[in-house]
């Protein structure tokens, strides 16, 4: 299996270039099934996860065209199948997706529990999903681990999300596009993604409003005219670069880019005493003559500090004065990381499966590492920055599902990171 190796004593500098939001692409790829014309999708991140929601359309029957430059084309006018590949569902959690554009399309889906990260307990359920579709009409059967859900008809109807889901809330938002009648969802998740869904919709046609809002209401319309979607910054990027940029106390440029998209990070680098400036597409983070102080931090459902920033956040703890607190309030199971942190020269104690206390500054050592999850990966390797020594990264799958051409653009700020052959 391919690895990556990291030389630590890393000095950046210079500018990296933040992709398109993973977990945008992610949700306009199974929306083009809700079209019967073709859509145009640009700033789309090179990423494994895309290419799996590329040979999902294609194998249902979607024609996808790769123009190249993060550019595609998707017409999925002719869908003939609603059986979802499984060996792909089970490649990524946002294969679920799929289900409620073919649901509002073609009556039925049937599909494997989806895959993707080892966070969240239970295997990532999808209750919110089946309840949410179920209210709108659907009936389901499960047989030999396969969902099967069929209706007549799509109904709009009045659903309360009890636990904030983003996909949960996009995909419903997403069936009740071409709903019979009118749909009020509540309690919904707040993401920036979700609001450039909805007004990407809007511009083909649908009636969505208070995307971005706890309450969403979609009058369902008969049908969609094509249009073009351009991908949102990777507000996940944005964060990860610059808590890296933090932890090597090196000067970096973070471009195109949405500042706005990242505010809960911002109060967190005042009180740590992180140098920066923000421009309207830009970050700039300044190395830092004093030492980093400790700072808790909670995460917490958009727009708070988001969930997938802990990992790294956690990192640059370990290089501030003093204790953090770190509260995972949205996983399970998303602090086992730190045992790796640990194995590398971080004092981190694990209070319960929600809470760890980061006693810092400590030096890190290079070590043998896998990466569990796509955040808990780039951790490895922000880690393997700092860390003495030479850091190897097994299962960088689970890196490369989520940023492109990472090796590429870390080499070019002056990282020592190189991907062994396979
Ligand atoms: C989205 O996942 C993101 N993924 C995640 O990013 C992100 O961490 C998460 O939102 C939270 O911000 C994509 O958009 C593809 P949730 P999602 O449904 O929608 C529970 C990354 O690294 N829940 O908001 O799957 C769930 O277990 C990924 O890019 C149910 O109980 O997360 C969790 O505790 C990781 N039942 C909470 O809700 C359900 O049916 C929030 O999960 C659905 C969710």
């Amino acid at each position: 299996m391919p690895k990556f190796i990291i030389s630590g004593g890393a000095k950046i500098g210079g500018e990296i270039k933040v992709g398109g939001a993973k977990n945008a692409a992610l949700k306009i790829f199974p929306a083009a099934i809700l079209f019967k014309e073709k859509i145009r999708i640009t700033n789309v991140p090179d990423i494994e996860d895309v290419h799996r929601c590329e040979e999902l359309l294609k194998d249902i029957g979607a024609l996808v065209n790769n123009l190249g430059n993060g550019v595609y084309e998707v017409d999925a006018s002719n869908i003939n199948k609603t059986d979802l590949n499984p060996e792909i569902v089970k490649k990524f959690r946002s294969s679920i997706m799929f289900v409620g554009p073919l649901l509002a399309r073609a009556g039925q889906a049937r599909f494997p529990h989806p895959g993707g990260c080892v966070i969240g307990a239970g295997g990532r359920p999808i209750d919110l999903f089946l309840d949410g579709f179920s209210k709108m009409g659907v009936e389901l059967k499960t047989e030999d681990k396969f969902y099967h859900l069929f209706a007549k008809n799509i109904f709009g109807t009045q659903y309360f999300f009890s636990k904030v889901t983003v996909t949960g809330t996009e995909s419903i938002m997403m069936t009740a596009v071409l709903a019979k009648g009118t749909t009020v969802l509540k309690n919904c998740a707040l993401e920036p993604e979700i609001t450039a869904l909805a007004d990407f919709l809007n511009s083909c046609g649908a009636k969505i409003s208070g995307a971005g809002t706890p309450t969403i209401t979609i009058e369902g319309v008969d049908g969609l005219r094509g249009g073009e979607y351009r991908v949102i910054p990777d507000r996940i990027e944005t964060g990860t670069f610059a808590i890296m940029a933090a932890v090597l106390n090196n000067k970096l440029k973070i471009t195109d880019c949405n500042p706005e998209h990242v505010g809960a990070l911002w109060p967190l680098f005042d009180k740590i005493g992180v140098n920066y400036e923000l421009g309207h597409d830009y970050v700039v983070v300044h190395s830092t003559k004093g030492p980093l102080k400790a700072c808790s931090m909670q995460t917490h459902e958009y727009p708070g500090f988001a969930t997938d920033l802990q990992s790294p956040y956690v990192v640059l703890a370990t290089q501030c004065q003093g204790l953090s607190l770190i509260h995972e309030t949205i996983y399970d199971r998303r602090l086992l990381f730190t045992d790796m942190l640990t194995q590398m020269g971080a004092n981190i104690i694990m209070c319960d499966p929600h809470r760890v206390v980061v006693s810092g500054p400590t030096k890190l050592y290079a070590k043998k590492l896998v990466s569990p999850d796509l955040r808990a990966g780039i951790t490895m390797v922000i880690a393997g920055m700092i860390a003495e020594g030479t850091t190897e990264i097994d299962n960088i799958y689970q890196i490369e599902r989520g940023y492109e051409k990472i090796v590429e653009r870390l080499i070019r700020i002056g990282v020592n990171i190189k991907k062994t052959e396979e």
